[in-house]
């Protein structure tokens, strides 16, 4: 099929996947996998095998990954397993699916999608695209341009990694209601604003659709928007790069 790539978004709790119409940005029927516990290369190249089965008719393939990219192998490995780091990740998927399959860092395929297709379309200036899922992910751009691998999440607060003080993880984990998550989220972006002075924040995960319940408790200096594409925002970024 012309124009339509596979776009797969691998996150800590569940590995998403659909078959996106890359001209228009529209995603079709959607597969969710729960990702493997352990999430070693072979379970996980295993469940893509099998969501590819599931949705053909492909041109290519793109993968959106929790980690830092650099060189075409996975750098860091926070919330998947250690067994990645170093892996030739599009390799891996080129082979086991037959087909040429494109990998790059989760946030970056989100905002990529967000930045064409959604809240940051014809926005100049610095917009940055943060992710709050298992970890918090982050797509700075300037004027539309991306700065790949930046890591955001991983900014020091309270003594930690923020992404262990404000995603969306924590959230659940800690049963925290709106109004305290939303504290900590605003406390996170505030660090954010000291450092990057963005005219627009976007906010993105599954988390952004609920985003009219915490919305009342953040506070920025920039405007913040949801995800226009909600949850689908790393699918569509992935069959995007893969363009
Ligand atoms: C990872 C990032 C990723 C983010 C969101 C972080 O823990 O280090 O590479 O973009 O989680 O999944």
């Amino acid at each position: 099929m012309a124009g339509v790539n596979l776009g797969i978004d691998f996150g800590g709790s569940s590995i998403k996947a659909g078959l996106v119409d890359v001209e228009r940005g529209r995603l079709g029927e959607t597969i969710s996998v729960p990702t493997p516990v352990p999430s070693t290369p072979h379970a996980v190249v295993e469940v893509i095998r099998g969501i590819d089965a599931r949705l053909p008719g492909a041109a290519a393939v793109g993968f959106g990954f929790p980690s830092v990219v650099k060189q075409g192998k996975a750098c860091t490995a926070a919330n998947i397993d250690a067994a990645w780091i170093g892996a030739d990740v599009g390799a891996l998927l080129t082979e086991a699916l037959g087909r040429r399959a494109t990998f790059l860092n989760d946030a970056d395929a989100a905002g990529l999608a967000e930045m064409r297709f959604g809240a940051g379309r014809d926005v100049p200036g610095t917009v940055l695209v943060l992710t709050f899922g298992t970890g918090i992910g982050s797509a700075p751009f300037i004027d539309g341009k991306l700065l790949p691998n930046t890591e955001f999440g991983h900014l020091e607060m309270r003594g930690g990694s923020a992404e262990l003080w404000a995603s969306a993880r924590v959230r659940t984990e800690l049963s925290l209601d709106w109004p305290a998550w939303g504290a900590r989220v605003s406390e996170y972006l505030a660090h954010m604003e000291r450092l990057f002075w963005p005219d627009l924040m976007i906010l993105c995960g599954g988390i952004s659709e609920h985003f009219a319940d915490f919305a009342p408790f953040l506070k920025a200096r920039a405007p913040i928007r949801p995800a226009a594409l909600g949850a689908a925002a790393g699918i569509i970024g992935a069959a995007l790069a893969a363009a």
